[in-house]
């Protein structure tokens, strides 16, 4: 999510910023900027779009410097538009910052500069921090190092920052909380980037700042201290990787990457929202219809593809948790079909990209009969987002591989956390299984860190299916979602036919298909219905089907009765969907890459799928 590239030495700036910008183009984003400080003071360019339309506002100015920061932001406080872009100047023009992150207590930080008099340009949370150590350099008429310390200390969310200071061209300053921050150190010369591929090119030795460290360069020395003012040493380390290899972040493909994101990306939807010390949750989008949505008759989920699964897991939950009936619809069949609906529904729109015209036309649709719309998106400022009465982002930053994953797991984190919310203001659960979810919950992106370590042994067993021609996908009550998924996914990436099917319903019909040629992916790991599908499994392997099992750590049964097993932690039962989908990724990709294919960008499919 975001780009930061930061310079202060002898080169050319501003061509060093845009090139760096360029190689951070792969993260994603919707807008562009630089500040450059020259003779002439410090001034802002910056523009909504691609690099190249910044590009092109650039020509024929003026853009002498040796000291400059550049941002390509993905907008989450504020529209996607040339105002809200960064750099953002402070209240005085003084100072200019670049911000990759979300600042939590922008508001109550904002209302109080406000009543100071500081006029705002953009609707940004970033802007906020910027006038704020300005405001108290301003008012304790210290240095810039100690108001940003001092601030900082202020502030509750996530950053990685940097700051130039039209009062000294010597000087950059940056920090950062739990936002990637690389600093390049060259002869007599400092390189800031959000990863390593902006500096490569002109030099090996780099330093990650750590959490709660503040860098300083000034007149070519650097000093890192922590937000207490204790001198920490930097810990230089040599670059072994050349170019080529950290370009999309060193993995081979952004499914791969974005795949290996879900331990922060899962996070990230949870940031703000869960507090496990004070034992609470809250979504923001959801306060004020809270009422509403804690009373309603019936809950209406549309969507299309994995959002749709997503729907699937959902509705499972809602239902167990909250008791209230739901519903979950193909966003297409929906809009066609004069569905009933009711002024006191609500109906939940899920969509990753947030463009989908399918997802689009059916809110209209429910909101034309006076039904409350509550969007789940990820991409901030998207149309659903604008289209639907309140939401939640999903935070999972910018998904650029056409198979949705980190994008899935995100929305089943929200729509989990709603359920939650809903559940406890209900009074349907209990106040024990309340503060024990939320604890499950904050343990899932550590146990889906556990879960990727079986990356290399997904890749053997793929290895071994990839001339598979059908796969069979199964599993039951809240793992038939991610059976579906699972084979969507596989059916995407590697265009090998795949099924999934609630495990009891093989018997209905796909059992015929079953035989020693047939892989069969049973979704297995220990809840309510174990013991049922356990059972499934050996009608599967009476037929000879070759079956890879998803199972619980620990599980002593079902690694004797099949061909090969892939573990995943204990949770509760509800959040299983979130460990379990993750294998079935690496599968779907391990399979795919082996087979040759365009992983990224698969035939015929398109990211965000604008046309009915
Ligand atoms: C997911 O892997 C697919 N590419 C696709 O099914 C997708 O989920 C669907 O098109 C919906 O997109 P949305 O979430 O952006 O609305
Ligand atoms: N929260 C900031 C904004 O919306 C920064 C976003 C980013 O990381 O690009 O402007």
């Amino acid at each position: 999510m975001c780009g930061i590239v930061a310079y202060v030495g002898h080169r050319e700036a501003c061509p060093l910023i845009l090139k760096g910008l360029k190689r951070l183009e792969y993260r994603g984003y919707d807008s562009a900027g630089v500040a450059l400080l020259n003779g002439e003071g410090l001034k802002i360019y910056k523009k909504k779009g691609k690099v190249v339309d910044l590009e092109n506002e650039l020509q024929n100015k003026d853009l002498h410097a040796t000291v400059g920061i550049g941002h390509t932001r993905w907008a989450t406080h504020g529209e996607p538009n040339d105002v809200n872009a960064h750099p953002h100047y402070s209240n005085h023009k003084k100072l200019a910052i670049i911000h990759n992150g979300i600042i939590e207590n922008y508001d109550s930080l904002k209302q109080a500069l406000l009543k100071k008099g500081h006029e705002f340009r953009s609707q940004t949370d970033s802007e906020v921090l910027v006038h704020f150590i300005e405001d108290i350099q301003q008012e304790t008429n210290c240095s810039l190092e100690e108001a940003v310390r001092l601030a900082l200390q202020e502030v509750v969310g996530a950053y990685a920052i940097v700051l130039i200071s039209e009062d000294d061209p010597t000087q950059l300053i940056a920090a950062r909380k739990s936002s990637p921050l690389v600093i390049g150190v060259g002869e007599n010369e400092f390189f800031f980037a959000s990863d390593a591929t902006p500096i490569i090119e002109y030099t090996k030795d780099v330093i990650y700042l750590d959490d709660n460290q503040v860098a300083l360069v000034r007149q070519g020395e650097l000093k890192i201290v922590n937000l207490e003012n204790e001198r920490q040493a930097p810990y230089i380390q040599k670059l072994e990787l050349e170019l080529e290899a950290i370009e999309k972040g060193g993995y081979d493909h952004f499914m791969l990457k974005e795949i290996f994101e879900q331990p922060r990306s899962i996070a990230d939807s949870m940031r703000g929202r869960v507090n496990r010390e004070e034992g609470t949750l809250q979504l923001g989008g959801l306060s004020d219809y809270m009422d509403k949505l804690a009373e309603a008759k019936r809950i209406i989920i549309v969507g299309c593809g994995t959002s749709w699964h997503a729907g699937l897991v959902a509705e499972y939950i809602f239902e167990e948790l909250a008791r209230i009936p739901v519903e979950v619809e193909y966003a297409s069949e929906f809009r066609y079909r004069n569905p009933i609906i009711n002024a006191d529904d609500f109906v939940i729109a899920i969509s990753q990209s947030g463009e989908t015209a399918d997802t689009l036309a059916a809110i209209q649709l429910a909101k034309s009969k006076g039904a409350t719309i509550f969007g789940v998106c990820n991409v901030v400022g998207s149309s659903i987002a604008r289209e639907t009465h309140a939401g939640a982002y999903t935070h999972a930053g910018p998904e650029i591989g056409v198979a949705s994953t980190k994008a899935f797991t995100a929305q089943v984190t929200v729509l989990t956390q709603m359920a939650i919310a809903i559940a406890h203001k209900r009074g349907s659960i209990t106040e024990e299984l309340y503060q024990q979810l939320l604890l499950d919950l904050s343990a899932i992106p550590q146990k889906v860190g556990q879960v990727l370590k079986a990356a290399d042994r997904i890749k053997e067993i793929a290895y071994i299916f990839t001339y598979a021609r059908n796969f069979i996908y199964l599993g039951r009550g809240l793992n038939f979602p991610v059976a579906l998924e699972g084979a969507l996914k596989l059916k995407e990436i590697s265009y090998i036919h795949a099924e999934g099917y609630p495990a009891a319903e093989m018997k209905h019909g796909p059992i015929a298909l079953i035989d020693e040629d047939m892989p069969v992916v049973f979704i297995a790991t220990k809840d309510s219905s174990y013991e049922k599908i356990v059972s499934n499994i050996q009608e599967v392997k009476a037929r000879k089907g070759r079956v890879i099992a998803i199972v619980t750590e620990g599980d002593e049964l079902i690694p004797n009765m099949v061909d090969f097993v892939i573990e995943v932690p204990e949770t509760h039962d509800i959040l299983i969907p979130l460990l379990s989908s993750i294998p079935l990724q690496l599968l779907s990709y391990y399979v795919a890459v082996m087979r040759g294919r365009n992983v990224d960008q698969p035939r015929n499919l398109a990211k965000s799928v604008t046309v009915e």
